[in-house]
This record gives structure tokens, sequence and C-alpha cells, in this order.
């Protein structure tokens, strides 16, 4: 491979530029929609602590791995493995790596569209005062009537997947690159003058002791294990999004301190927006624990009562708004381009075909709200249960765990070493190890849970088997 930089998508104009993309992909509606939700079901603040151990021991580790792999490669994550596995003589089975995170990155898009598609929905609902004042019940009722109205989920799910090929279509730099440099100083604007008004307006004491005091006996296996997986499916690892971003990385870059800054800023959304949205939703006598109600229901509800709430739930939704479009046309990048790479078309083509195709999967999870609501694909699980289901319990993990065996026990040294550049070298043989040990066991439990979550009768099986096996967790 020659040394110089040579990927033909273009390049990250600097560090920046990466960071602002890398965070704009993993801040998403995980962040602001699924951070707030789980932390509340899970008991608030020891569940906090357990996910910032699970992002430094699992989803960094992985997060470098990837990019490493991504600015090595140089390609699409499909082309860049096939490539790397050819050079370096291991088994061209390794591609599949590339294709599992391309087709992941595919799949989720279908649906995220249609989730972001509700968000873009409540801005003109709570601009144009429809909220105002509203009662629970009315509240529960507007987002009802959204879910089984077919045609307007689709026309916002248009929007969003236009809003996203839009970008994509540009390419890196005239896309990419300056869709993040945009968006992202507006969502932190936006975080910011949010945060400012739920410390005027809301119950922000009772906020902060609810993200951070540690009540260790609402802690559980569960919350563990989702503490897990939420880490990494909000660092937006193992599917190629960032591998494809790494690519695109100026090889002056130092990949360590990077991963450690886009998961400084990932984390730091999330509680903000914690601290955003519990101390207006205390404020209002609504509960934390509300799944995901909280931000379609238990949220407008609450904006609805306080002063500018209009204004500033307009704003909320705008940044939600941002926060999905700039993970979205990273979960479409690795596809896109490695269209362009394979069919040696141009990007706006590449895109159109993608983008299509996925704007028609998501149409069986617009249906999943209403008309085909009760359709069993997966164990009673509709299309949208099935798809979000498929790709953060069982592909994500998957994806990750073979990153992290590939990267960690497969790949030359040599090669890690060279793009890693480590100064610190205790700081590298760190990472190794977590990534060769730490992170495969704690990925292989989380998808473990996840498939047996999909095979109940092998669940209890397993349960009783495990049981047996060490009869002192029968306490629990
Ligand atoms: N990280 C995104 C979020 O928090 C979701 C996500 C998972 C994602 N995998 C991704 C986004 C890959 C872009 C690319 O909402």
């Amino acid at each position: 491979m020659p040394e110089k930089q040579q990927s033909i998508h273009g390049i990250w104009r600097n560090r920046w530029t990466f960071i602002f993309a890398a965070t704009g992909s993993a801040v998403g509606l995980g962040n602001i929609w699924k951070f707030p939700y789980i932390a509340g079901e899970n008991g608030g603040g020891a569940f906090v602590l357990v996910y910032l151990a699970c992002i430094l021991a699992i989803g960094v580790p992985i997060m470098i791995a990837e990019i490493l792999l991504g600015r090595h490669g140089q390609y699409s994550p499909i082309t860049s493995m096939r490539r790397i596995a050819a050079q370096s003589n291991h088994s061209k089975a390794w591609v599949l790596l590339g294709w599992f995170g391309a087709l992941a990155g595919f799949l989720i898009l279908s649906y995220y569209s249609v989730v972001a598609g509700w968000a873009l929905a409540y801005i003109p609902k709570l601009g144009f005062g429809e909220m105002s004042q509203v009662t629970p019940d009315v509240a529960k009722k507007i987002f009802e009537d959204l879910l089984a109205n077919p045609l307007t989920l689709v026309g916002w799910h248009t929007v969003f997947i236009l809003l996203t090929a839009m970008v994509v279509a540009r390419g890196v730099n005239k896309g990419l690159e300056k869709a993040v440099t945009i968006l992202m100083p507006m969502l932190f604007l936006l975080l910011v003058i949010l945060l400012g008004y739920s410390m005027m307006s809301g119950n922000f004491q009772d906020g902060l002791d609810f993200l951070f005091t540690f009540d260790f006996n609402k802690l559980t296996w569960d919350s563990v294990l989702e503490a897990m997986g939420h880490a990494f499916f909000t660092l937006s690892l193992g599917m190629g999004a960032i591998m494809a971003y790494g690519a695109y990385m100026p090889k002056n870059i130092s990949i360590i301190n990077t991963s450690l800054t886009i998961a400084f800023f990932d984390t730091l959304v999330a509680i903000i927006a914690g601290l955003v949205i519990f101390p207006i939703v205390f404020a209002n006598g609504l509960e934390p624990g509300e799944g995901p109600g909280l931000m379609f229901v238990s949220l407008p509800i609450a904006f609805g009562h306080m002063g500018f709430g209009a204004f500033f739930g307009v704003l909320f939704f705008i940044l939600v708004t941002f926060a999905a479009w700039s993970s979205a046309i990273s979960l479409i990048e690795p596809s896109v381009a490695w269209a362009v790479e394979r069919f040696n078309t141009t990007r706006f083509k590449a895109t159109f075909f993608v983008a299509l195709l996925a704007w028609v999967l998501g149409l069986g999870s617009v249906l999943s709200f209403n008309h085909w609501e009760n359709m069993s694909i997966l164990d009673g699980r509709n299309i949208f249960a099935t798809l979000d289901f498929l790709t953060t319990n069982i592909m994500l993990p998957l994806g990750g765990l073979l990153i992290a065996l590939f990267v960690g026990w497969v790949l030359q040294e040599q090669i890690t070493r060279k793009e890693l550049s480590p100064k610190i070298m205790q700081i590298y043989q760190l990472w190794r190890w977590f990534l060769r040990l730490v992170a495969p066991v704690a990925v292989l439990i989380i998808l473990t849970v996840g498939l047996l979550e999909a095979f109940p009768e092998q669940k209890i099986a397993f349960t009783r088997f495990i049981l047996d096996v060490f009869p002192s967790l029968k306490g629990d």
C-alpha cells in the first residue's frame, strides 16, 4: 500500500473535522432518547457509573481498533477488509466483517429514519402550540395518532432520508465535512441553551440527584448488560461507520487521543441530555422511567406547561433531528462508498440507490406501528422490533467482536504500531490487552444474552444449566 494518503473518496481537512464527523455519528438518538430512559429505568447514578466504565473498557479500545483498521485500509469497510486480508494472507472470510458492517448500517438507517421522522413531526406540533397545556392523556393520544397514521410517518421518513442523502451525495468534503462543521457546533449550542432553560425552569436539583446519586441496590445484572450494550451502540461501533470515517483520516492524527475525545464528547452529550430532560420532567411531576414515551409523551407534556415551552420544545426537537441526521450520514456512508468502488459509479447515483432501498425497507418499520403491528417475524417481534433487535443485539456486538479479534489477534502487530505510533508504550499495551481480552469477553456476553433473547426456549435451558454449574447465583 502506498504511503501517501490515497482514499478516493476524500480526506478530512483536519483533526477537528474528523472529531466532528465521528462525534456526529456517535451522538444520536441513542444519547438523547435512549440513554436518559435506560438510566431512568436502571436507577440513575449507579448505572451511569457502570456505563462510564463500559465506555472506557470496551468502547474506546474497539473504537481505536475500528479507526485504525479504516485508516490502514483506505477504502469502504468491505473493500478495506478484502485488501487487508489479501495483503497479509489472512483468510478471505474476514471480508464478511465489512459486509456485516455495511449491512447493519443500512438496516439501522431504515428504522432510525422512521424514528427521526417522529422528531421532525414534533417540531411543528410544538411550534404551533398543539402541545400547549396538554394533559397526559391528550399527549399520549397525539403520539398514538401519529403512529397510527402511515402516510404521515412515511412523509417524515421521506424528508429525513432526503436530508441524509443530500449530504452524502455531495461527498466527503462538500457533503459530510460541511454538514458536520455546521451541525455539531449548532448541536452543542442548542444543548447549552436547553441546559440553561432546564436549570432555570426545571427541577434541577432532583435531576442532578437522580443522575448522580449512587443507589447500588437498583443495579442488577441486566443493568450491567444494558450498560455494556449501550456503550457499544452509542459510540456507533461494530459496523464499519467509524471504520469508513477512519479511511478519510490523515495519517498524522493520533487515533488514541482522537478516540478518547470522541468518547468524551459523546458521554458529555448523553449526560447533558439527561440534565436537560430529567429536571423538566420532574418539575412537572412526571416519572423518569417511562421508556420510549419519555421523549415523545412526557417531555412534550412538560414543555406544554412551561413558560416559553413551545419555543424551547421546538429547539429540543431540532436538536434531536440534528443528532439523528449526523448519525444517519455515517450509517449510509459505508454502503455508498462501497457502491462507488464496486460499480465505479458516481457518488450521486450510489447514494440515490442505497437511500432508495433504505427508504423502501423503512416502509416496513412505518407499518409496524399500525397495520402490521402484530405481525410476528422473530418471536413476536414485528418488522421494526426485529430490525432493531437484530442490529443492536446481534449484529453490532458480533461486528465488534470480530473487529476486536481481528485487530487484537490476527492483524500483524507492526501495522497496529505504525497506525497508532504510540508515544507512551504502557498506554499502547493497556489498549492491546483490553482489546484482546476484556472487550471480546464482554461482547461475547452481550451477544450470548442477545441470542438467548431471540430463542426463549433455549434461554430457559441455558439458565438452568448455568444455575446447575453456579448454584450460588440462585439467590438473585
Ligand atoms: N450512535 C448512534 C446513537 O447513539 C446510533 C448508532 C449505532 C449509529 N450505530 C451507528 C449511528 C452507526 C451511526 C452509525 O444514536
